[in-house]
């Protein structure tokens, strides 16, 4: 069984990550969407709320199986009995935070090898915290995240802006 797990953050999903999911499961035989739990950050989405938005966009593809998981990606690739992380590259911004990760988990774990899929042009100037900062300032972000994220986002949004109103 050739498997692979896909890391990150997912705050939320965009359709970036969609691109590289989908790409990515077409490789292996099971692709694991990994969300990482980071007591640390504070993500605008639950740990719940990500891995559901993911199970939803991804409910087509039937090699992908999406979990939430803390600690070191390594250690969580080696309990899934994978043996590839996959990660997108979008641009040369991207590249030494990858190499340095990537070099980092081979050393922790030499069995274990990176593959990088270079994001679509389309979606590489996207990320989650850019297309957030859009919906604060109410602007459209259908091109950026599929439809039934972009709700979830919005409900976000207006969430906040009612704990504001009742704040001052
Ligand atoms: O979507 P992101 O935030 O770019 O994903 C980053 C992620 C989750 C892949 C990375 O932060 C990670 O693997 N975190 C888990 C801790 C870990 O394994 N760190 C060592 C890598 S140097």
């Amino acid at each position: 069984m050739r498997r692979a797990v896909y890391p990150g953050s997912f705050d939320p999903v965009t359709l970036g990550h969609l691109d590289i999911i989908r790409r990515s499961a077409a490789l292996v035989d099971e692709l694991i969407v990994a969300v990482l739990v980071n007591r640390a950050k504070t993500p605008l989405f639950s740990e719940e709320e990500r891995v559901k938005m993911l199970m939803e966009v991804t409910k087509d593809v039937p090699n992908v199986r999406v979990e939430a998981f803390t600690g070191l990606s390594v250690d969580f690739v080696k309990k899934c009995e994978a043996k590839f992380i996959v990660r997108g590259l979008r641009a040369i911004t991207d590249f030494e935070y990858e190499l340095q990760m990537a070099q980092t988990n081979r050393i922790m774990a030499p069995g274990i090898d990176t593959i990088f899929l270079t994001t679509n042009l389309e979606y590489a100037y996207l990320s989650s915290t850019t297309v957030k900062e859009v919906a604060f300032y109410h602007g459209d972000i259908s091109h950026f995240v599929p439809e039934s994220v972009a709700e979830k986002i919005y409900e976000k949004v207006q969430m906040r802006e009612k704990c504001h109103e009742q704040q001052n």
